[in-house]
């Protein structure tokens, strides 16, 4: 092992990745598919991530489409680009294959908000409540969950259990109060959220639709109920893009992370895309675990087949049947 190799490898857990220098006239895109090749990998990319990583991927997806990526796929190894709980939830249904992240400290505000330790105190208050989770949680958080859902498929999860069964939701109380609205079931929330879709300007939105009338305002179910209000389309990122690609109209302005505008931008050349503003002097809102992975790690991590995901077994055990159920649940819905 070369010496800068063995010195990256033991600062790994602090940092979070490989900090090694990688040649600044070396052709990434090259070599990463050259890499994909030789170790039989799958690149999996959120539309959060940057356009380069979107477009070097295998797939990119929503968190469902991951996850069922993920479920399916042949790959010896599989390269996460996405957050921490995505590549958890990739290792939990590969047990025994490679599952690479490329920075270890792309966590998620929302995972964070919700300790297993204290939501096991909060669930012991409900002894015959079923746990449903938003699958942005931590992996030890799964255990404690019966099922798991995405912005995708949550209505189909609240709604495949029993009227007469209270449910627990965790953590996301925005979309836990959306699913409210929209399956008419009391749910007890868990006080958590997400910091990107959290940080949306009220004021500035609503200037911007008075500023562009023509404009469709789009929002993801992490937004704050507020903002859901005023929105003409709620869905999941793929559900998102879907519909602006659908629609007749020419001009969104888009509530959630800006990496998503690539893809709807794509698939859609002619429309025009707004982010909506958040809370400061940003005209975009970027999710900064998200944008921790760079081509540069991605390589890097598909080199030397590291950072990698690694879970205890009993968090496997126990933790991976809650997404098993999420996924069959999916598959009837056909999703
Ligand atoms: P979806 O991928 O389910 O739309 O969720 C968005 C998100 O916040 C992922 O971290
Ligand atoms: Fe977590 Fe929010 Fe970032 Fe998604 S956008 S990874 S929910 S912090």
């Amino acid at each position: 092992m070369s010496t800068a190799l063995a010195e990256a490898t033991k600062s790994l857990t602090r940092r979070g990745y490989l900090d090694i220098e990688v040649d600044p006239t070396l052709d990434l895109i090259e070599e990463i598919n050259k890499l994909k090749k030789e170790k039989n990998a799958i690149i999996l990319a959120h539309y959060y991530q940057e356009a380069e990583i979107q477009e070097i991927a295998d797939y990119i997806g929503d968190s469902l489409g991951l996850s069922q990526k993920a479920a399916e796929t042949e790959a010896d190894i599989i390269v996460f680009a996405g957050v921490h709980f995505m590549a958890e939830t990739a290792k939990m249904l590969n047990p025994h294959k490679k599952v690479l992240l490329p920075d270890l400290k792309a966590g998620c505000s929302l995972a964070d908000s919700c300790p297993p330790h204290i939501f096991k105190k909060f669930k012991e208050k409900y002894p015959d409540h079923v746990v449903v989770s938003y699958i942005n949680c931590t992996a030890e958080l799964k255990t404690l969950t019966d099922i798991c859902c995405t912005s995708s498929n949550a209505k189909y999860v609240i709604e495949s259990v029993p009227k007469d069964k209270g449910i627990i939701f965790a953590p996301d109380r925005n979309l836990g109060a959306y699913l409210e609205k929209v399956t008419g079931r009391d749910l007890v929330l868990w006080n958590g959220s997400c910091m990107v879709h959290e940080i949306f300007s009220h004021e500035k939105i609503t200037k911007l639709m008075m500023r562009h009338p023509e404009a469709v305002f789009i929002a993801h179910p992490e937004c704050e109920a507020h903002l859901l209000e005023k929105a003409q389309f709620i869905g999941s990122t793929s559900q998102m893009i879907r519909y602006t690609e659908e629609s007749e109209a020419t001009s969104f302005i888009v509530a959630t992370e800006s990496g998503i505008i690539h893809e709807m931008q794509r698939r859609s050349p002619s429309k025009t895309f707004i982010p909506a503003p958040p809370n400061n002097t940003c005209a975009c809102n970027d999710c900064p675990h998200m944008k921790r992975n760079t081509m540069e790690k991605l390589y890097l991590a598909m080199k030397y087949e590291l950072p990698e995901i690694e879970l205890e077994d009993w968090v496997i055990e126990q933790g991976t049947a809650c997404i098993d159920r999420m996924l069959e649940i999916s598959k009837k819905a056909g999703l």
